[in-house]
């Protein structure tokens, strides 16, 4: 065995024994309460009629400062600023590439990178990969994120960096405390969306626009693949910002751009938000609902949360594992989250709430949850 053959049996082996292998598996036929498909636009369809006629094409052939700019992507981007009320929008392939754009390209060796604990891997894989220096702060603790700013006054530019959905507590950002903390401080503000867009604020706008917080905020991303039912990411910010990122932000520069099928899936779906008819209202009473259980069942290790993720705290590989096979094997696709993805003794059964789960889909997690306590 070579010395690198010997370290990836190691690390496997590693795993295997914590019980936490990650493996590639296929969804089966059941009860979704698993997917990021809030609002059902992956699965059931809702666009077809808004694609009929739009470009399909399959490749973009090159990046968008080369061959791979279209008018498509730039209408896209002025009709995604005007509907989240941003100066300027420039698209990414993915949320991942655009947290790690957004960070890497802002920050130099002098920056300070203040983010919360629970941040997503592609906020903290940007830090990481900046020259800047990351502080942490305990989960949504606006106390601990003011000792931080403070412990960092006289140091170099300061970024706050947060989500504003949780996306594996479910919870939200004391959003408004952070703005004053960062106008107080003068530290730039980022919110990650990804779970908020098209769940959060009357027409999916988010919650820095629900909050009407857009000026307060220095830059917001937007993710695509999950309540949009689409692929890509969107940063928003001002019309600097946009020029910066296009000079500066390698995983834009440095990669293939959107295809034009893409393109076409996110113009059509926010021009289904943008429908006078458009609700988003079932998929709150159906969060209403599961609320309700959660309080009836008195059953411990729930995070407390008003979004479409919702999360049972069991703690231990094994333990999480025999309850989400317990629900699979009712009919329930229902993940068990593992540690390193959440921390030792966090390990829970994340469940997503779908505008199209139904109140008896919901009653059959209680049951067969209160059978395992019994
Ligand atoms: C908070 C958050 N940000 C960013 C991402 C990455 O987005 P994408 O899946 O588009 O790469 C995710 C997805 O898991 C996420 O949960």
């Amino acid at each position: 065995m070579t010395p690198i053959e010997q370290h990836i049996a190691e690390r496997l082996a590693g795993r295997e024994q914590a019980g936490n292998l990650r493996q590639l598996r296929r969804p089966h036929a059941a009860s979704d309460f698993f997917s990021n498909d809030y609002l059902g636009i992956a699965s059931s369809g809702l666009l077809d009629d808004l694609l009929k006629g739009c470009d399909t094409g399959t490749g973009s052939t090159g990046s968008r400062l080369l061959s791979g700019n279209s008018e498509a992507a730039e209408q896209l981007e002025d009709i995604i600023a005007g509907f989240h009320k941003a100066e300027a929008a420039l698209l990414f392939n993915s949320g991942y590439d655009a947290n790690m754009g957004l960070l890497t390209a802002i920050s130099d060796r002098h920056s300070i990178l203040i983010y919360d604990e629970l941040c997503h891997a592609s906020l903290v894989d940007g830090i990481r990969l900046s020259q800047g220096t990351g502080y942490k702060f305990a989960h949504n603790d606006t106390a601990a994120l003011k000792k931080k700013l403070e412990l960092a006054k006289d140091k170099g530019p300061k970024i706050i960096v947060t989500e504003s959905v949780f996306s594996m507590d479910g919870d939200i950002a004391p959003l408004k405390e952070m703005a004053e903390l960062a106008d107080q401080y003068n530290a730039a503000l980022i919110v990650d969306e990804a779970h908020a867009t098209g769940v959060f604020g009357k027409k999916g706008e988010g919650l820095v626009n629900s909050m009407g917080l857009e000026d307060e905020v220095f830059a917001r991303v937007h993710t695509f693949g999950k309540a949009m039912g689409c692929h890509g990411a969107v940063v928003l910010g001002s019309v600097q910002l946009k020029q910066f990122l296009v000079n500066f932000a390698r995983s834009f520069i440095y990669t293939t751009a959107l295809p034009p099928h893409s393109i076409s899936n996110i113009t059509a779906s926010y021009q289904y938000l943008s429908q006078p008819d458009f609700s988003n209202k079932g998929l709150h009473e159906l969060i209403a609902y599961f609320r309700q259980k959660v309080k009836d069942s008195a059953m411990e290790g729930w995070k407390d949360s008003n979004s479409p993720i919702q999360a049972l705290v069991i703690g231990g590989n094994d333990s999480v594992k025999a309850a989400a096979s317990a629900l699979q094997n009712a009919g329930l696709q229902i993940n068990a989250i593992l540690h390193p993805t959440v921390p030792t003794g966090a390990e829970r059964l994340r469940i997503c709430l779908h505008a199209f789960n139904t109140k008896e889909e919901i009653d059959k997690i209680f049951t067969t949850l209160s059978k395992l306590h019994a």
